[in-house]
């Protein structure tokens, strides 16, 4: 290996650091459909957790390996402290993958050394190497991390890295952990990494970076110019606090601007050949399909995927864009798999055109989701008379989601109005089978059906979001509900599309009610251990 590769790694960690947001955990099938998502986006290395820290984690990295780290598929990898019964975990999780990486970290700034892991630098030093090569007696692939290294002193950081190296790590990351760097500082931590790791040619350079002050991707882009050659990211830029660099920007501003990027990589200025493996006509359905799981909802104004990233409002603006399309878009909106969002199906269509435009989309389901999401697609065709791709997609989504199926909405019903009291009645089909109807009288009609719905369900929560978004413009548009709520110290999401948006709100918090209750059933704790959120 050498940090002289003239392409970019992307190393995706939606499904471990970002699932570390509040609210954003998945289930295992979630965590697999976002899997098979990434790989056709065309990540190189997938994190898909951290197997130690619950046996539901262990499970769901066991899967993808199984399911999605297949010969020509991306390198499954793990996370894993420098300890050996994580290290296990994650080797014995990754069994089923062709390629399996474990990705083994300890903190080596010395506030994390005094306060949390109450240890000395000559001890960090020799648990990374005897982690290191710990790992590496299960597999090649070792990526090694000195966690808050963008803190630590960089003499001690460039001793660690050259023994991590030397122990065997095929990749070294350098974390900015708690978003601290300026993009000078963090490009500058790169070079002399460079200059002061004699073995540095055996490893290639990671970067990892969390967005407190809003620099993770512009970190990445200098880290980039100074030398780092593989980026870990995350889908919609969702993790810890403020969240991660965001894929989709690291690769749109490699692309867009790949001219001024080339001559970094040793290309020629002029070479008009991806820097990255990403197809980017994924990047908005993955985008999509990860907020539609984890709840965690995309800001309108977000850099390539939020709902306003390709429109222009003013009018001098669409005057240009309609003489010229260069006059004010940077970049075509087909390019991150935009379309024109065509009318494509009605209430006529049959499943084959159903199946045949799907595929078109991306979307390849079993043919049992097939059969749920025809029947959805036909009780929308019934209300609304043109079915566009945005429709399609919002349909897909919903029914692939895979909250747990324990409660389900039977019947909602609302009277409301300027001199009515809002009033609700619910029907919920219990997880025994058993029909349960009550009604609440709410300060509105969501508020009157969240209170029948708690009347039957019964499980103290406090509701902390709820935002609607219609997926088209129209009268007759499908809206989309998502919700969070909080129970004790845990908060969880729903989400649901429905073109009556009372339906899709009882939908989405019965989702949720479902993960909460699931949660409490399995008393899977989802506060997985301490050392995961990192
Ligand atoms: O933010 C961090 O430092 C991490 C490490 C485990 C790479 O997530
Ligand atoms: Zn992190």
């Amino acid at each position: 290996m050498t940090n002289k590769t003239d392409r970019i790694i992307i190393f995706d960690t939606t499904l471990r650091d970002g699932e570390q947001c509040p609210g954003a955990t998945l289930n295992i099938d979630e965590k697999l459909v976002i899997a098979k998502q990434l790989a056709r986006l065309g990540v190189d290395i997938i994190e898909a957790g951290f197997a130690f820290a619950s046996p539901g984690d262990f499970e769901a990295v066991s899967k993808i390996a199984e399911v999605v780290g297949t010969e020509n598929g991306p390198v499954i990898c793990s996370l894993a402290r420098a300890i050996k019964a994580d290290i296990e975990a994650a080797a014995e999780a990754l069994k089923p993958a062709v390629k399996g990486r474990i990705h083994t970290f300890i903190s080596t700034s010395d506030i994390h050394l005094e306060y949390q892991l109450r240890k000395s630098r000559a001890e960090v030093l020799a648990i990374a190497e005897e982690m290191v090569a710990y790992a590496k007696s299960f597999m090649t692939d070792v990526e090694f991390s000195p966690m808050d290294a963008a803190r630590s002193d960089p003499e001690f950081l460039y001793q660690v890295l050259e023994r991590a190296i030397a122990a065997g790590a095929t990749t070294v990351n350098i974390p900015d952990t708690v978003g601290y760097t300026t993009p000078s500082e963090f490009g500058a931590i790169i070079k002399g990494i460079i200059e002061n790791v004699p073995n540095i040619d055996q490893a290639i350079i990671s970067v990892h970076g969390h967005n407190d002050l809003g620099l993770a991707v512009a970190n990445f882009l200098e880290a980039v110019k100074n030398g780092a050659r593989q980026l870990e990211c995350t889908i919609n830029g969702i993790g810890e606090r403020a969240g991660n660099a965001s894929l989709e920007e690291l690769v749109m501003a490699l692309h867009v601007r790949r001219q001024y990027f080339n001559p970094f990589l040793g290309r020629p200025e002029e070479s008009q050949e991806s820097l990255t493996n990403i197809d980017t006509r994924q990047i908005y359905k993955t985008s999509r399909l990860v907020s539609n799981l984890t709840g965690m909802l995309v800001q309108p104004n977000k850099a390539i995927v939020g709902a306003n990233a390709f429109a222009h409002e003013s009018g001098i603006h669409q005057d240009g864009v309609l003489k010229n399309k260069l006059t004010y878009e940077i970049m075509d909106a087909q390019l991150i798999g935009l379309t024109d969002n065509q009318i494509v199906l009605g209430k006529h269509s049959g499943r084959n055109a159903f199946r045949t435009r799907l595929k078109e989309l991306g979307f390849e389901l079993l043919d049992s989701e097939l059969n749920k999401a025809f029947v959805r697609f036909k009780e929308v065709a019934d209300k609304k008379k043109d079915i566009s791709d945005w429709d399609l997609e919002a349909i897909v989504n919903d029914e692939i989601q895979q909250a747990p199926d324990l409660f389900r909405v039977e019947l909602v019903q609302v009277s409301c109005g300027s001199n009515a009291k809002p009033t609700a009645t619910v029907t919920l089909r219990t997880p025994d089978g058993e029909e349960l109807t009550d009604a609440a009288i709410g300060t509105g009609p969501v508020d009157a059906v969240y209170k029948a719905i708690n009347r039957v369900v019964n499980v103290p929560n406090e509701l902390i979001e709820f935002s609607v978004q219609s997926v088209t413009a129209g009268i007759d548009a499908i809206g989309e509900v998502t919700i969070r709520l909080r129970y004790e110290s845990k908060v969880f999401s729903g989400h649901a599309a429905n073109t009556d948006i009372i339906v899709a709100s009882a939908q989405a918090y019965v989702n949720a009610l479902n993960r909460l209750y699931a949660s409490l059933q399995t008393q899977q704790k989802p506060e997985k251990v301490s050392a995961q959120k990192v």
